[in-house]
């Protein structure tokens, strides 16, 4: 039986930081109230130079070079995104001649904040076929450029950047216990009206800015967000308990403690990044995991549990052995 093994993490983030104070000199709003509603403090928003491809580059690089590998090993590209570089080609091709790859599998998955969750899944089914070998998964957005700055009440809460993952395919003795244990996603597409972007290709022809009825959402996302991780547990035939890390998608401090606690997962337990990076959508889950990662607190052997919940609505959970 082969699985899928994470052998690399790697992130990117825009070189321009803001803060809530520095947002409060353009926007009717305050420190306080993102502070106190979101956990947020600060976002990064990309220059004219960087774009949602240049930071799938930056965190893809990271990522091969922690798992000790060279562009041309990776025959799988899944990238998560809902800002991609343009309307088609997918912003997978244009990451692809980035690094040099020359032949590889490479296509995007939309599926908003939990994209990534869903690249996961794409990609470990797809290795675990035997047919691919090592593939990167990448979850990177620039939402700067939908939120309509006029809009406090969802300009505040997103930033910029990109996180990236390697998955190898390995025999089960190779990967000795480590790899994805389990995959649940899920898509209710009733709830498009309370978070959505008001344009498209097929539409308007305009890209649109986003939209989002955050009280409704916010409902939503702890219950299902609980509901999927306990369902990934499950066909992982593991209990709460055995969780080390929660690396959750990053929306709201609130969330994340909501969650946890209806879990009865200690708040300890989980990787919280919203303060720094605010909701980065599909990059959110790979750039709290990178980050985890590299500070030592997911170490190998750990038991870690990733989910996510988005527009459409989607959500979904991953249950690995690192
Ligand atoms: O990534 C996809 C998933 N997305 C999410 O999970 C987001 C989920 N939702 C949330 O995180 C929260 O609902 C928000 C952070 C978006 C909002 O927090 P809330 O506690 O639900 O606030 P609210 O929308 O009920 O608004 C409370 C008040 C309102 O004023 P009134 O009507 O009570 O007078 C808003 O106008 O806060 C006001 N408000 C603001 N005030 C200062 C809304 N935005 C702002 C702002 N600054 N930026």
């Amino acid at each position: 039986m082969i699985r899928a093994v994470l052998t690399g993490t790697g992130s990117a983030l825009p070189v321009r930081r803001v803060s809530n104070a520095e947002l409060a000199q353009e926007v009717d709003t305050s420190d306080e109230w993102i502070v106190e509603r979101t956990g947020i403090r600060f976002r990064h928003i990309a220059g004219p130079d960087e774009t949602t491809a240049t930071l799938a580059r930056d965190a893809a690089s990271a990522a091969i070079a922690a798992a000790g590998l060279s562009a041309q090993d990776i025959d799988l590209i899944v990238l998560a995104t809902a800002t991609p570089d343009q309307t088609f080609p997918a912003t997978a091709t244009k990451v692809q001649a980035m690094l040099g790859i020359d032949d590889c599998v490479a296509f995007d998955v939309a599926a908003v904040c939990s994209g990534f969750l869903y690249a996961v899944q794409v990609a470990d089914s797809m290795l675990r076929t035997g047919v691919h070998r090592r593939a990167l998964v990448i979850g990177a957005e620039t939402f700067s450029r939908i939120l309509d700055w006029q809009d406090r009440t969802t300009c505040v809460l997103f930033g910029d950047g990109a996180g990236a993952i390697v998955l190898e395919g390995q025999e089960s003795e190779e990967a000795d216990g480590r790899g994805i244990l389990a995959t649940r996603l899920h898509a209710d597409g009733r709830h498009n009206d309370l978070l959505y972007v008001d344009g498209g290709p097929s539409t308007t022809g305009t890209v649109g800015k986003l939209r989002m009825k955050g009280r409704e959402v916010f409902r939503h996302a702890v219950v299902n967000l609980a509901a999927v991780m306990a369902e990934s547990l499950v066909i992982a035939g593991l209990s709460s308990e055995d969780v080390d890390w929660v690396v959750p998608h990053q929306a709201n401090a609130r969330i994340l403690d909501a969650t946890a606690r209806k879990l009865g997962l200690p708040p300890e337990k989980v990787v919280v990044t919203v303060d720094q990076h605010a909701n980065t959508s599909a990059a959110s889950v790979p750039l709290a995991l990178d980050t985890a990662m590299r500070d030592g607190r997911v170490r190998a052997g750990d038991i870690v549990v990733l989910e996510a919940m988005g527009g459409g609505f989607t959500w979904g959970a991953a249950v690995l052995r690192v």
